[in-house]
C-alpha cells in the first residue's frame, strides 16, 4: 500500500522504515531539510540498533522516499500516518501539540481524494475528536477520516517493537473505513497472530497514556519501597526478584535506581494529569503526581549520597558513566544521570561524564559539564564514580582497572547493576 509518514523522528522515521520492510511504499515527510537528507543517505540522525540496516534496505530497493512537500505527499497516497512530536509546553503540564495541527491545517487543504489519517504520536484524550471536526472544515469535497493507532515501541528496541508488537490498537469512529485500512496495512502481523484491538477514538488515546503511566508507577512504586529498604537495611534488588517471582507482579519495570527519563514517560504522566484536570477527574490522578515525585526525588538522593561518600561536594572529582536515559539509547531528553551530573557540578563538583552513544546529544544539552572519550579517562583521578545507566560496558567494569587510574575509592551505582561484591573485594566501597 502507499502511504506516507509525518515526522521523521524517533517515531516516524523507525515507522516509515518499518512499514517500508512490510512492504508497503513509503513516503516519509518532515520540514526539517537537514534531517531528510541523512536519512535519505541512508543515515540515522539517533542512535536506535537496527535501524540503519532496515532504512537502508528499503530505500535501496525503492520502497522508502523522503520529502519536504505536503504537495507530494497528499498527492502520494490516502493513507498518512501522523508521528510528530508532542513535547511537554514550556512553563506547563499539558501537551504541546502545536506540530500535529500544523501538518493537519496543511496537508488536508491539499488532499484531492478521500483519505485516512493514523495518529501514532501521543496525545492528550480528545484530541482525534477535536482533529476530526478541524479536518471536516478544512477538507475540500472529500471525505477525510481521523483514526488514532497509537506507539508502543520502546527506544533501543525499535524495530522489533515496531516489526513485532504485543498488540496493535486502532481508535476508529463507527462505520468508517480505519478498522479495514488498518488490517490491510498489518497483515503480516495479524497473521501471525498480533491482536487488534479496536476501540473508539478517546479509549485508544487513553490506552496509549494509561500504558506509560502504569509503566512509571511501576518504577515509583519500587522506588519508593527503595527508600524504606535503605532506611530499615534491606535490599531493594533482593525484595524486587521475589516479588517479582509473582506473576500478578511481574520483574519487568522493577527496578530500582535513579528513577525514568526521556522524551515519553515523564511528559505523558504530566500531560495525562493536566488532560484529566481540565476534563474534571484529576482527583484520580493524585497518584501520578506523587509518581512524578518520587520520580524526581531519586535525583535528589543521589546527590546526597555522593555528598556523603565524597565528604564534601565541592572540590570533589566525581566521574559520570552514562548520560543516555536508558542503555541502547543516545536519547538525553530528561536524562537522570544529566540532571544528577548538571547538581552535582552546581554544588561544587569537578564532574566528568562519559557515554558511549550520547555524548554529542550530552555536549548540546549540558555544554558546561566536561566529557571524557572513554570511561577510564573520565575515572582518572577520580573521588568517586558514579554509573548511572547501565550499558554493558559499565556493568562489566573491572574494578581492579579503575583502582589503576582512580583517586577515591567510592563506587557509587545508581541503576543496581553492579557486582557489589566484585567492588567489594577490589577496596571500593559500594553506594546505591
Ligand atoms: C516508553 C515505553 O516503555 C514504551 O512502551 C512507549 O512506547 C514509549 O515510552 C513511548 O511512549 O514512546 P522508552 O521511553 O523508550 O519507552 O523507555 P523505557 O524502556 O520505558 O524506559 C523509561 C525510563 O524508565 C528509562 O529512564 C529507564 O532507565 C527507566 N526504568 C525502566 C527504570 O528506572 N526502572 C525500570 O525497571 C525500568
Amino acid at each position: 500500500m502507499k502511504m506516507t509518514v509525518f515526522g521523521a523522528g524517533y517515531l516516524g522515521a523507525t515507522h516509515a522504515a518499518c512499514m517500508a520492510e512490510l512492504g508497503h511504499e513509503v513516503l516519509g515527510v518532515d520540514t526539517n531539510r537537514g534531517k531528510l537528507a541523512k536519512l535519505e543517505a541512508g543515515d540515522v540522525p539517533f542512535y536506535e540498533p537496527g535501524l540503519p540496516e532496515v532504512l537502508r534496505r528499503n530505500i535501496d530497493q525503492g520502497r522508502l522516499n523522503f520529502t519536504d512537500s505536503y504537495a507530494e505527499a497528499a498527492a502520494w497516497a490516502k493513507t498518512h500516518f501522523i508521528a510528530v512530536g508532542t513535547p511537554q509546553k514550556k512553563g506547563e503540564f499539558g501537551a504541546d501539540l502545536s506540530y500535529i495541527d500544523a501538518v493537519i491545517d496543511e496537508l488536508v487543504p491539499l488532499l484531492t481524494d478521500d483519505a485516512v489519517l493514523f495518529g501514532k504520536s501521543t496525545v492528550p484524550v480528545g484530541t482525534a475528536a477535536r482533529l476530526t471536526t478541524r479536518v471536516s472544515q478544512l477538507a475540500r469535497d472529500v471525505d477525510v477520516e481521523v483514526s488514532w493507532n497509537p506507539e508502543f515501541l520502546r527506544e533501543g528496541y525499535a524495530v522489533a517493537d515496531t516489526l513485532h508488537p504485543d498488540r496493535l490498537v486502532l481508535g476508529t469512529r463507527p462505520g468508517g473505513r480505519a478498522e479495514q485500512v488498518a488490517r490491510e496495512i498489518y497483515a503480516s502481523l495479524i497473521v501471525d497472530g498480533v491482536p487488534l484491538l479496536v476501540t473508539d477514538l478517546a479509549t485508544a488515546e487513553l490506552v496509549k497514556v494509561s500504558a506509560n503511566a502504569f509503566l512509571a508507577t511501576k518504577i515509583s512504586f519500587i522506588n519508593a519501597v527503595a527508600e524504606v529498604c535503605e532506611a530499615a537495611g534491606a535490599d531493594i534488588a533482593a525484595l524486587s526478584d521475589a516479588i517479582g517471582r509473582d506473576p500478578r507482579i511481574g520483574r519487568q519495570f522493577l527496578n530500582a535506581g535513579i528513577g525514568f527519563g526521556g522524551g515519553c514517560l515523564p511528559k505523558d504522566i504530566r500531560a495525562f494529569m493536566a488532560r484529566a484536570g481540565e476534563l474534571g477527574a484529576d482527583q484520580a490522578l493524585t497518584l501520578l503526581r506523587e509518581v512524578d515525585g518520587i520520580n524526581m526525588r531519586r535525583r535528589t538522593r543521589m546527590v546526597e549520597i555522593v555528598r556523603a561518600a565524597s565528604g564534601t561536594l565541592i572540590g570533589s572529582r566525581i566521574a559520570v558513566l552514562g548520560a543516555a536515559f536508558k542503555p541502547g539509547s543516545d536519547d538525553v531528553r530528561d536524562s537522570p544521570a544529566l540532571n544528577v551530573a548538571g547538581q552535582l557540578q552546581l554544588n561544587g563538583a569537578a564532574v566528568t561524564v562519559y557515554d558511549p552513544h550520547a555524548m554529542d546529544n550530552s555536549r548540546r544539552l549540558f555544554p558546561t559539564l566536561d566529557y571524557s572519550t572513554s570511561a577510564m579517562e573520565a575515572c582518572e583521578g577520580a573521588d568517586s564514580v558514579l554509573v548511572l545507566t547501565e550499558w554493558p560496558e559499565f556493568v562489566s567494569l573491572d574494578p581492579t582497572s579503575v583502582s589503576d587510574v582512580a583517586r577515591g575509592r567510592n563506587i557509587i551505582d545508581g541503576r543496581y547493576c553492579l557486582n557489589r561484591q566484585d567492588w567489594e573485594s577490589a577496596g571500593w566501597t559500594y553506594h546505591a
